[in-house]
């Protein structure tokens, strides 16, 4: 079996810094849930891209490094707040050894904009 051994630090919208360990396939949102990181409202879909409250903004290098989002995770990040160039859908990164020491900002939701 795998070991989490991944770790990823989340900076908050407030610049609070929750670091938590995942392991190999995991995806973003998979070690918020496990990990029970305090990040209000993220994920409300569990995974399944019909939200983007699991918005992160990764640094360039990062960004440039994963595999390149599909239609309908960009769909979906279109409606997020705050949409950068280098904005994805934390359920749909996916955790390997070259990530370990991640940091991804996440950025403030907008209360209420659920419908
Ligand atoms: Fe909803 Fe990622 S959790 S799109």
């Amino acid at each position: 079996s795998q070991e989490e051994t991944i770790s990823v630090t989340f900076i908050r919208a407030d610049g609070k810094k929750i670091s938590a360990k995942g392991k190999e396939g995991d995806s973003l949102l998979d070690v918020v849930v496990n990990k029970e990181v305090d990040l209000d409202g993220f994920g409300a879909c569990e995974g399944t891209l019909t939200c983007s409250t699991c918005h992160v903004i990764l640094s360039k290098e990062v960004y440039a490094s994963l595999a390149r989002p599909t239609d309908e995770e960009l769909d979906m990040l279109d409606l997020a707040f705050d949409l950068t160039d280098t904005s994805r859908l934390g359920c749909q990164i996916t955790l390997t050894k070259e990530l370990d020491g991640l940091e991804v900002n996440v950025p403030a939701s907008v209360n209420g904009a659920r419908q």
